[in-house]
């Protein structure tokens, strides 16, 4: 019978080697200590047919085997358990000295966030937004802006055209004419837009963008223009910004101007931005031509306009600092990442 009990204690030893989870301490456990059908549970059991005379000595083996049996696979649970805690520890062990994993930011691009501030700006002043077309016809583009078929003028802008009649638009200048055309005074509007022209060098492209005001009203002067010009230079380029006017030429505006504004590179005094002279060149604009109210059908005598066109490119250029119109387009993530900082 001891040499039974022997058995299978070396059993449980020899068995101990094989385990390798608390899953498998468990049921190793079972196999030997369940008291119905454990191999120790069994020897219990087995207590009725041993002779009396024999019974003691019998129980007392069982039972001791029972005893090591409890403490040998409770030692075998405990460092299974805790073996297994450490794996877990391990595998889930975060290295908090590691640098953050980087996520790139998109950003609007610069053209795109000049256009929303000019927006802004003059939507503050009370402009309305018309988005006209990209394809104009001859008429809207220049007739109707004072700049019929042989006037000199067209020689100023180099013109896609797609037929004698329709072309790509030159200037955001033509919707003046598609809103005057169906709104009577007062107008107050803003138009953003593409154009395009035949022209490629450092600091003018096939393709730019710009921003056209109208505002039509009784009595409006120039001194409206360069009043709303001056919120825009301090709101755009800081404030202390100040505007001077030029006289220029485009047929539709007379008196026509050259917008500049002061050097905000160096508050006026003279650097290599405003080539000494303090001033910066933004932008054209006027009184709008009684010729192109009236082509519109707006009483020249008892309205007036102001008009003017903003080049963004050459806004976000000045602003920026960017010396080739190039970089705007060409979307290299380098130089729009240096643009949004
Ligand atoms: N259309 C002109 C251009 O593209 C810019 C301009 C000048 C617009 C004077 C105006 C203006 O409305 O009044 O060169």
């Amino acid at each position: 019978m001891n040499a039974n009990l022997e058995q299978i204690k070396q059993e449980i030893i020899a068995g101990a080697d094989e385990l390798h989870s608390s899953k498998e301490v468990y049921e190793f456990r079972k196999k030997y200590l369940d008291g119905k059908t454990g191999k120790i549970g069994l020897l219990m059991k087995e207590m009725k047919n041993i002779p009396n005379d024999q019974k003691a000595e019998y129980g007392k083996g069982v039972n001791e085997l029972k005893v090591w049996a409890l403490e040998f696979i409770g030692g075998l649970d405990e460092k299974m358990k805790a073996k297994e805690l450490q794996d877990r520890y391990e595998s889930e062990r975060i290295d908090i000295s590691l640098p953050a994993e980087k996520t790139e930011q998109g950003n609007l691009h610069p053209i795109t966030l000049i256009r929303n501030q000019l927006i802004d700006v003059f939507a503050g002043m009370g402009f309305e937004i018309f988005e006209g077309t990209e394809i104009e016809t001859d008429y809207y583009n220049f007739t109707a802006l004072n700049t019929p078929q042989d006037h000199p003028a067209r020689d100023m802008q180099d013109t896609f055209y797609l037929s004698p009649e329709f072309l790509l638009r030159t200037q955001t200048s033509a919707g003046q004419i598609h809103v005057m055309e169906n709104k009577k005074p007062p107008i107050k509007i803003l138009s953003p837009g593409k154009v395009f022209r035949s022209d490629d060098d450092a600091t003018h492209s096939p393709m730019f963008t710009q921003m056209e005001g109208l505002v039509v009203d009784k009595g409006i002067t120039l001194c409206d223009l360069q009043g709303m010009l001056d919120v825009f230079v301090s709101k755009i380029y800081g404030e202390g910004t100040k505007t001077r006017l030029r006289p220029s030429y485009f047929p539709f505006t007379e008196p026509s101007v050259e917008v500049d504004c002061s050097c905000f590179e160096c508050g006026g005094q003279g650097c290599k931005l405003c080539k000494g002279t303090g001033w910066i060149e933004i932008l054209g604009a006027g009184v709008v031509n009684k010729k192109v109210l009236e082509n519109c059908g707006i009483d020249s005598d008892e309205y007036s306009g102001l008009a003017f066109g903003i080049g963004i490119e050459r806004t976000a250029m000045l602003k920026y600092g960017i010396n080739n119109i190039k970089l705007l387009f060409e979307s290299d993530v380098r130089v729009l990442k240096q643009l949004n900082d």
